[in-house]
């Protein structure tokens, strides 16, 4: 949610390196974008729209400086016009600002501002911090103890960058907000995250809350609020700058749909061992019971959580997270596991805040090493996908998931069949992905009123990512629902015009009672795709059939996910949708 990248020490290409790395974080936010450079005047650019507005402004303007800051923008505080876009400028033009996050304290602060004479160009809560940061220049402060001074008048959540003209340093805080700075051979970086920089160097340091860090072309220096030195130790990314790119694909989304044998295999290397037959993970947990929090898709990873947890005799429950602090269930013994992928979901960290007020020990399931998430829980499983740039949660649903199911197996023990559905499943969706009628499928039924998806036990949660797959990028109407619910009120939804995706594995009770409804909806004349692994006879009644090999029952869960997943990805690429960046989303959702 908003972006924003700083850069010393790439002389001439200072502003090709500032639009290079917000183009690698446009999934945060992308209804504006700008940039600032500053070590002599103070050049500002920044244009409503995506990224390429940006550039067609920057074509031909002679914006030279060595020293910059830039932001990609997902709106929270006004609508996304040119003055909205960040940086933000004071009065006297010499500081600019970029944030990501949200300043809680700054109408009070924007009235003492007002009354001191300053003026202001934008509706956002980001202004007041380079109007604080004038004031202190005025007051005779040096750059760094104004933005620090400006800095320890804000409350909220924030990542800041900030540049004074003149001066040939990067200023930056956090807190709530992720920042991270690259330390290049003769160039630092500082971005919301490592994509934005990562062709530049793999040695990184995440700040943590409450730090302040300044780069300048000799130096990089993080410290406390105090102003005293913090050393920190330096991180290698394991991922290659290629992982951030399109490999060819027409789409991150197709591309990291095809990943998912790849990721999958990541996520279960050294975790799983055929020959002693045992699962083990790098945590230490024994828990009597499990409490999700998770939002989105990672919810619906969660809700199949619930169900492994459940199958295996330990008592499991999800919550939404955003809803978690509402009425928070007793926490005695049980352990709250946060399933995030970007591990900074700001409704997510709120809630494993309230678990851990409420004494709760707590373990994040995530896909970003260093992330909020992972520092401030108490374990962290890792789930390994890789970089996931589109905003579509894809391989990291499959590789939550797994990551959950490596869990549960860890702590009651995995018997062969167990390990060896595991080991099948990267060959399995890579099956899926191979012979997949998923666009044909999309092809049949588009311009229809609404879809609908229905499933039982571990596809139900599919169904439910089913469907906010098909929403989220394709803008037509979709829903999931337990398929036993259908008959209780949304039956009265389905027409001859509303096909119904009806996820049928196995033979057994669940599979026979799924194929009831999708009789009752047949009867009422809805085409009927189903997406099956051919043990029951619901080819029978259906107008279609999407089949997924057969294999374990949970497993089959990911294998009907990854059939979901393209049918939502082709339906929306035949609309034409903005399938990477769809409207009024962002990837990394850090406000409440
Ligand atoms: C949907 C999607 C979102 C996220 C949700 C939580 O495709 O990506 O629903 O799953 O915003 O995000 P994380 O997993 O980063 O906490």
């Amino acid at each position: 949610m908003c972006g924003i990248v700083g850069c010393v020490g790439r002389g001439e290409e200072t502003l090709s390196t500032l639009v290079h790395g917000l183009s690698k974080l446009e999934y945060r936010g992308y209804d504006s974008a700008g940039v600032a450079l500053a070590d002599g005047d103070l050049d500002v650019v920044k244009r409503a729209g995506e990224l390429d507005d940006l550039r067609a402004a920057l074509d031909g303007d002679s914006l030279s400086g060595r020293v910059g800051i830039g932001h990609t923008r997902w709106s929270t505080h006004g609508p996304p016009t040119d003055a909205n876009a960040h940086p933000h400028r004071d009065c006297t033009e010499r500081v600019a600002v970029v944030h990501n996050g949200i300043i809680e304290n700054y109408e009070d602060l924007k009235a003492d501002l007002l009354e001191a004479g300053h003026e202001f160009r934008s509706d956002t809560d980001t202004e007041v911090v380079p109007h604080l940061v004038e004031d202190r220049l005025a007051a005779g402060d040096d750059p760094e103890a104004a933005v620090r001074a400006a800095v320890s008048r804000l409350e909220g959540s924030y990542a800041i960058a900030v540049v004074v003209a003149g001066d040939d340093r990067v200023f930056a805080a956090r807190e709530d907000s992720p920042l991270v700075l690259g330390l290049g051979d003769d160039a630092y970086y500082l971005a919301s995250d490592v994509p934005a920089f990562r062709e530049f160097t793999d040695r990184v340091v995440y700040l943590e809350d409450g730090e302040f860090a300044v780069i300048s072309a000799d130096e990089w220096r993080v410290t406390d609020d105090e102003g005293r030195r913090i050393d920190r130790d330096v991180d290698t990314v394991e991922w290659s700058p290629e992982e951030t790119g399109k490999s060819g694909y027409d789409h991150f989304m197709l591309k990291e749909i095809h990943e998912q044998p790849r990721s999958l295999r990541q996520c279960l290397r050294e975790r799983v061992s055929e020959l002693a037959g045992s699962v083990s993970l790098d945590v230490d947990v024994d828990p009597d019971g499990v409490q999700f929090v998770a939002c989105g898709t990672s919810y619906h990873a969660a809700l199949c959580g619930v169900h492994l947890f459940q199958q295996a005799g330990i008592p499991a429950q999800a919550f939404l997270a955003s809803e978690y602090a509402t009425s928070p269930p007793p926490v005695d013994g049980d352990l709250v596991v946060g399933v995030t992928q970007s591990g900074e979901t700001a409704d997510t960290l709120s809630a494993l805040r309230e678990a851990k007020r409420r004494g709760a020990e707590t373990l994040a399931v995530t896909n970003v090493v260093g992330s909020s998430v992972s520092r401030e829980c108490d374990q962290t499983l890792y789930i390994r996908a890789g970089p996931e740039i589109g905003v579509a949660a894809t391989k990291t649903f499959s590789s939550q998931v797994v990551a959950l199911a490596l869990l549960v197996l860890s702590l009651t023990g995995a018997s062969r069949h167990d390990i060896a559905a595991l080991r099948d499943l990267p060959g399995n969706v890579q099956q899926v992905l191979d012979e997949s009628d998923a666009e044909e499928i999309a092809r049949a039924y588009e311009g229809s009123d609404a879809y609908f998806f229905i499933g039982r036990g571990l596809q139900f949660p599919v169904s439910l990512e089913g469907a906010l797959k098909f929403k989220e990028i394709s803008y037509e109407h979709a829903e999931g629902f337990a398929a036993g619910e259908l008959k209780h009120g949304p039956l009265a939804l389905v027409t001859e015009n509303t096909p119904v995706f009806a996820l049928v594995t196995g033979d057994g009770e669940q599979a026979r009672k799924t194929i009831g409804n999708v009789k009752e909806v047949e009867a009422r004349g809805a085409p009927v795709v189903a997406v099956t692994d051919g043990k029951s006879d619901v080819h029978r009644y259906a107008d279609h059939v999407l089949d997924i090999p057969a294999s374990d029952q949970r497993t089959a869960a990911i294998l009907a996910n990854v059939q979901l997943q393209l049918v939502s990805y082709h339906a929306a690429a035949l609309l034409g949708r903005s399938i990477d960046k769809p409207r009024n989303l962002a990837k990394s959702v850090t406000v409440e």
